[in-house]
């Protein structure tokens, strides 16, 4: 067992607890928007620092020390346990991820590996412990992995794309293998997460980031039955667990029977909405558009006390944004959010986030 945590409202949240007031993370919250991350990749390329524990876990530290968030996030990427699969990985400043040779057959697919996730990803097992060394039990620690169709989504089209049409072509035209592959990534992403629950996680979320690009029919085939397979995998450690998927409107009543303590939602569907349709005994996440950072701090101020409306009197409330914080996003706008969620809409406005 962990020893307490000081500020344990975040994991009360995610069980549905009452809390005198929301926690507050941020998705992506360690990331180029920060002055002090961009000075820890200028020594090395990014996934190099994710496979250095002592920088990933500086990483991972600099949103808890400069926004006061509520919980910390582990510094990585969700195409780790990919490349670990077989598959070289690449990351260039302006594409992004890529893999340059996707996988496009039943061939490819039989060649991927199930890792053994410590001989091959042991450095995320180092860094959580490195990281809860630093926290030193102030704050919960959450682990994340990608959900099988999204890494899938990267697997087949190689690259970040905008219509999926490769991966949808070979759910339309090969299922099986299709099928296979996510099966493959399930038990790899299974293992993984277990990795990170055994080195001291205090709850994970999983990434179906590109879900919401399948529709509901699909949706109940290709992705939600693996994540589901996660998640009772998992079940017996006892940690909170949080889906999250962009684009999940007409998805959410089957995002809630993944049967994760939280579904995480983006900002096309209000909260007054989701709240409706999600039962108490699951919990919420979101749902702040992150490009209302990037505009005035009295529209931002209006924004989270829309959000905050909406969920009042909710238990089980976890304030995020709908999807990860952009890069030209101001850092005093940032700590703003923090603020106003922790100390409340009168909360002063910093001095730099007024001149925007
Ligand atoms: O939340 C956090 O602070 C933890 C770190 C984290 C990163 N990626 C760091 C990162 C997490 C949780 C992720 C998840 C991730 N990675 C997702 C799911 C969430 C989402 O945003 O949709 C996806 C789809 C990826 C794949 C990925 N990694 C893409 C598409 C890109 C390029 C686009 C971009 O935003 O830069 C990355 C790179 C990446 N992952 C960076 C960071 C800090 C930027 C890398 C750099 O320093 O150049």
């Amino acid at each position: 067992m962990t020893p307490a945590l000081k500020n344990d409202l975040f994991l009360r949240a995610c069980r549905g607890e009452k809390t005198e007031r929301p926690p507050v993370w941020i998705m992506r919250q360690a990331g180029r928007y920060m002055p002090e991350y961009q000075e820890i990749r200028k020594k090395t390329s990014f996934l190099g620092l994710c496979k250095t524990p002592d920088l990933a876990a500086q990483a991972t530290m600099l949103p808890v020390d400069m926004l006061g968030v509520d919980a910390a996030i582990l510094f990585s990427d969700i195409l780790i346990p990919v490349e670990a699969m077989g598959m070289e990985l690449e990351f260039s400043e302006h594409k992004g991820p890529s893999f340059p040779r996707p996988v496009q057959s039943r061939m490819d697919v039989d060649r991927l590996l199930v890792p053994e996730p410590v001989a091959h990803t042991g450095f995320v097992a180092e860094a959580i412990r490195e990281i809860n060394r630093r926290l030193s039990g102030r704050l919960p620690l959450i682990g994340f992995a990608g959900a099988p169709f999204t890494l899938a989504t990267y697997m087949v089209e190689g690259e970040i794309s905008k219509d999926f049409s490769r991966v949808k072509q070979m759910m339309f035209s090969d299922p099986e293998t299709l099928h296979t592959l996510l099966d493959r990534i399930t038990e790899t992403v299974i293992r993984y997460l277990e990795m990170q629950i055994e080195a001291g996680i205090h709850a994970y979320q999983i990434f179906d980031t590109w879900a919401g690009s399948l529709s509901p029919v699909h949706y109940r085939s290709f992705a939600l039955p693996y994540v589901r397979r996660i998640v009772d995998s998992l079940q017996r450690h006892g940690i909170p667990s949080i889906l999250y998927v962009n684009g999940s409107c007409a998805l959410l009543e089957d995002m809630v029977t993944a049967g994760t303590n939280v579904v995480s939602v983006d900002w096309r569907m209000s909260l007054a909405n989701v709240r409706e349709r999600v039962p108490a005994s699951v919990s919420i996440q979101g749902n702040l558009d992150p490009v209302s950072l990037l505009g005035t701090p009295a529209i931002l101020r209006e924004e989270t006390r829309r959000i905050l409306e909406d969920m009042k009197g909710r238990p089980g409330y976890v304030f995020n944004l709908g999807h990860g914080i952009l890069p030209s996003t101001p850092v005093s706008m940032a700590k703003y959010l923090v603020s106003l969620v922790q100390k409340g809409l009168d909360a002063p406005v910093p001095s730099k986030a007024q001149a925007v």
